[in-house]
C-alpha cells in the first residue's frame, strides 16, 4: 500500500513538472535584474534540485534551475503539488500536508563536500582532507560513518567521487573467458556491433493487474511488435491478488501471456519472508495459484509457479 501511494505522488508530481514546464517562461520581462537574482540562486545548484522561491503561500510551489533552454539561459520551471499536497523539500517530493514538516525551509540544506583534488597534496600521505581543512584517514571516507567534524566525509560517496571506490577494470589483468571489462555494461567481448549480436529480452511484470496499468500493456502488446521469427511478442505476468482485475488477467492470457503467481499478499516486510514457515509459503504461492486459476478461469494448468 505504501508502495502504490508513493508512485502515485511520485506520477503526480511528474504530471505537475510536465505541466509546469509547458508554462516555463522568463520569469518576467523585468530584464537584467532578474536574470541576475536568478543566476544568484542558481549558482552551484544542480538542475535537479527543487526549492522554494519563499516560504509564504500553502507551501505547494517550488522552481528548480532549467539549463536546457535556447542560449544557454538558465530559467525556473516551477512546479505545483496537486491540492491537499505540499512540498517536502528533504525529500523533493509532494506529499500528504501533514507529512511534510519543512514548508519554512526554502532549501535543501547543503552538504559540505570533502576537499578530494587539489594541485599540491594538503594531507600527510594515505590521508585525505575534510570541508574545513581536517585530515583524517582514507579508509575513514564513505564508511557511512561522519569521522569529519564537519560529516563531509560521506558527502562525496557517488561511484565517480568515492575515494575508496574499487579501482578501475584493467584490461591487461581481466581477460576472457573468466573476466571481461565493460565499465558500463554495454560493451561486448570482441568488439562485435550490437546489431551482430543476438539477444534475448524478456518482458515481465509483477503486481495487481488493473486499471492503472492495463492501457499500458495495451500499448506494449500493440500487435505491432513481433519477433523476427513474426511472431508477437508475449509477456509473462506475476500477479498478486489485491486490487487485481482478474478478468484482465483472463483476458491476457487468453491472447497467450504467460500467468505467474507474485504472493498472495504482496508484503513488503522481508522478515515476513524470511521467517515465513513452509505452510506461509504454501498459502501465499500455491493459495495465489488456485485464487487465479479459480478467478480468471485458467484451466490449462499454465500456472507454474
Ligand atoms: C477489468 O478488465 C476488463 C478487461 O480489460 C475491463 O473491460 C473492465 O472494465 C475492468 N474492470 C474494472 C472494474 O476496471
Ligand atoms: C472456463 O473455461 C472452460 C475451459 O476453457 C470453459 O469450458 C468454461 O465454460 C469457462 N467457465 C467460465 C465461467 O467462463
Amino acid at each position: 500500500m505504501a508502495r502504490t501511494t508513493t508512485s502515485w505522488l511520485a506520477l503526480l508530481l511528474l504530471f505537475g513538472a510536465a505541466t509546469a514546464l509547458t508554462r516555463v517562461r522568463r520569469q518576467d520581462d523585468g530584464g537584467e535584474a532578474d536574470d541576475q537574482s536568478i543566476d544568484e540562486l542558481c549558482d552551484q545548484r544542480p538542475p535537479d534540485e527543487y526549492f522554494r522561491l519563499s516560504t509564504d503561500g500553502d507551501c505547494r510551489d517550488v522552481v528548480r534551475c532549467d539549463q536546457a533552454g535556447e542560449n544557454g539561459i538558465t530559467r525556473l520551471a516551477s512546479v505545483r503539488c496537486p491540492n491537499g499536497l505540499a512540498f517536502d523539500i528533504e525529500r523533493q517530493t509532494c506529499d500528504w500536508r501533514t507529512n511534510v514538516k519543512n514548508c519554512d525551509r526554502v532549501e535543501k540544506p547543503r552538504k559540505v563536500l570533502p576537499i578530494l583534488k587539489t594541485d599540491e597534496p594538503v594531507c600527510p600521505e594515505g590521508k585525505l582532507s575534510c570541508g574545513n581543512g581536517e585530515c583524517i584517514e582514507k579508509e575513514l571516507f564513505c564508511n557511512d560513518k561522519p569521522d569529519c567534524k564537519d560529516e563531509s566525509d560521506e558527502n562525496a560517496c557517488t561511484v565517480e567521487t568515492d575515494p575508496n571506490r574499487a579501482p578501475d577494470c584493467d584490461p591487461t589483468q581481466c581477460v576472457l573467458p573468466d573476466c571481461f571489462c565493460s565499465a558500463d555494461g554495454t560493451r561486448i567481448p570482441g568488439s562485435i556491433e550490437p546489431n551482430q549480436v543476438p539477444q534475448m529480452i524478456t518482458l515481465t511484470f509483477n503486481g495487481a493487474v488493473n486499471v492503472d496499468n492495463i492501457d499500458l500493456y495495451e500499448d506494449i502488446f500493440n500487435g505491432q511488435r513481433n519477433n523476427p521469427n513474426g511472431c508477437q511478442i508475449r509477456g509473462t505476468f506475476f500477479v498478486s491478488h489485491k486490487y487485481t482485475n482478474y478478468s484482465a488477467v483472463q483476458d491476457l492470457h487468453r491472447r497467450g501471456h504467460e500467468i505467474g503467481v507474485f504472493s498472495l499478499t504482496h508484503k513488503d516486510d522481508p522478515n515476513y519472508w524470511t521467517q515465513g514457515s513452509y505452510d506461509d509459503w504454501l498459502a501465499e504461492m500455491a493459495g495465489a495459484r488456485l485464487i487465479i486459476e479459480r478467478f480468471a478461469n485458467i484451466t490449462d494448468g499454465s500456472i507454474i509457479g
